[in-house]
């Protein structure tokens, strides 16, 4: 067959675009060449569906030992006692644990979407609100930080069977210790979703869930800095019988409960290439680099919330304990949109997204937020001295949104600047 040159052109583009460019979008990073070499490879061609020495395929003798590897090292890289490194992303694997939890109909309780949670923890739109009852709580107002005694009234008030902590745009450390305690008064099983911080908490750099938690699920191309995809982690809670009752009338552990709401329950056969490249990012994830560079991933949001705070704008709870913080627009720009700030950043090729404040009057298509993250950046090698020119440049950006010749200034600036971290080696 003849080059597919209409994909391969479009593969070249984004490669440049992501080269010449500031990434500030706190999901995203940029994976090893070992990882993408993973990912590109002839484990793509083999179907493995089951657990590696139980499958319902021949021939899975070679992918069972790259999943083996996943297994363990993503053990010892949190402490965890049973893992699943099979869900395709981090939507799937939160979608595994309510299937394994819950019956259609029964209510949880996760931080609201318009207040840092994800859609997957209850947005009315998604399996999440659809199928199953779920009740939000929220962030505190004033302080920006997650509201504890709204969360303990409503789970005393609903009496949930889950209880989610984590989120997508949250800055601070979390109080599992005291959610624990609320959800073991009223029966329920804890989950925490470590999507954003995985990687600052496989550094030990912030509290480790595992140790309050039933379930831990999580990304695997955040801030861990994997391929695409998800994972489920219980601790030392692995054995206990808390899972529904099957159709049989059996009441199995939970973590049978949870392999078997993976595979079969919501997917059919593992990506063993994408799982290969997650034991790659696992292995890394487990060098004294990783936790250098996720120290530099902290350093450089302290430095960057602090500059933004030193221009004048709102970060929500006044600084951060992670990678990401929430900028609200409001008080600087009070007519300016995080949609339209958005779109000029892009223009200038520094890559963000809107995002909505907590009681924010805008819609989520407008929204008063942006949010920022730095791991993207940090792979690529900036410091904590960078991080002020980073703000000094989106400052003019957002100063003067719609003026071409403010926006290409920069964005030469950025180019220029962009073309001294390189970042592929083929
Ligand atoms: C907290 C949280 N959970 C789950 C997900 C979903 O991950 P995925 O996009 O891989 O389905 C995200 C993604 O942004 C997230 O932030």
């Amino acid at each position: 067959m003849t080059r597919d040159t209409a994909i391969f052109d479009v593969i070249r583009c984004e490669r440049e675009r992501q080269m010449k460019g500031i990434e500030l979008i706190a999901s995203e990073n940029f994976v090893s060449d070992q990882v993408l070499e993973a990912m590109g490879s002839v484990l793509t061609n083999k179907y493995a569906e089951g657990y590696p020495g139980h499958r319902y395929y021949g021939g899975c003798e070679v992918v069972d030992i790259a999943e083996n590897i996943a297994r363990d090292r993503l053990k010892q890289l949190y402490g965890a006692e049973y893992v699943n490194v099979q869900p395709h992303s981090g939507a799937q694997a939160n979608m595994a644990v309510f299937m394994a939890c819950l019956h259609a109909g029964d209510t949880f309780l996760g931080l609201n979407l318009s207040h840092g949670g994800h859609l997957s923890h209850g947005s009315a739109v998604n399996f999440s609100g659809l199928m199953f009852h779920a009740i939000g709580y929220d962030l505190d107002e004033a302080t920006g930080r997650v509201n504890y005694d709204d969360l303990e009234q409503k789970a005393r008030t609903h009496k949930p069977k889950l209880i989610i902590a984590g989120a997508s745009a949250y800055s601070r450390e979390w109080d599992y210790a005291r959610i624990r305690r609320v959800a073991d008064e009223i029966g329920a099983i804890f989950m925490v979703d470590i999507a954003h911080p995985a990687g600052l908490i496989a550094a030990s750099l912030l509290d480790n869930p595992l140790q309050y938690a039933h379930i831990v699920t999580s990304t695997t191309h955040k801030t861990l800095r994997g391929p695409r995809g998800g994972i489920i982690m219980m601790g030392k809670d692995f054995d206990n019988p808390w899972g529904k009752t099957t159709p049989k009338g059996e009441i199995k552990k939970m973590s049978a409960l949870l392999d078997s709401a993976v595979f079969p329950g919501t997917q059919g056969g593992p990506l063993e290439h994408v799982i290969a490249a997650k034991a790659v990012a696992f292995g890394e994830a487990l060098t004294p680099e990783f936790k250098t560079y996720q120290t530099q991933v902290k350093k450089n949001a302290a430095v960057m919330a602090q500059a933004f705070i030193d221009k004048g704008y709102k970060v929500i709870s006044g600084g951060t304990d992670n990678h990401s913080m929430l900028i609200d627009l409001r008080t600087k720009f009070p007519d300016l949109t995080g949609k339209v700030a958005e779109q000029a950043l892009v223009s200038a090729d520094i890559t963000t997204n809107k995002n909505m404040v907590p009681f924010d009057s805008r819609s989520a298509f407008q929204t008063s937020g942006l949010r920022f993250g730095t791991p993207a950046i940090t792979t690529r090698g900036l410091k904590e001295d960078q991080m002020p020119w980073i703000v000094d440049l989106i400052d003019h950006v957002l100063q003067a949104p719609l003026q071409d010749s403010v926006i290409s200034a920069v964005r030469e600036e950025v180019n220029r600047t962009m073309t001294q971290y390189p970042l592929f080696a083929w």
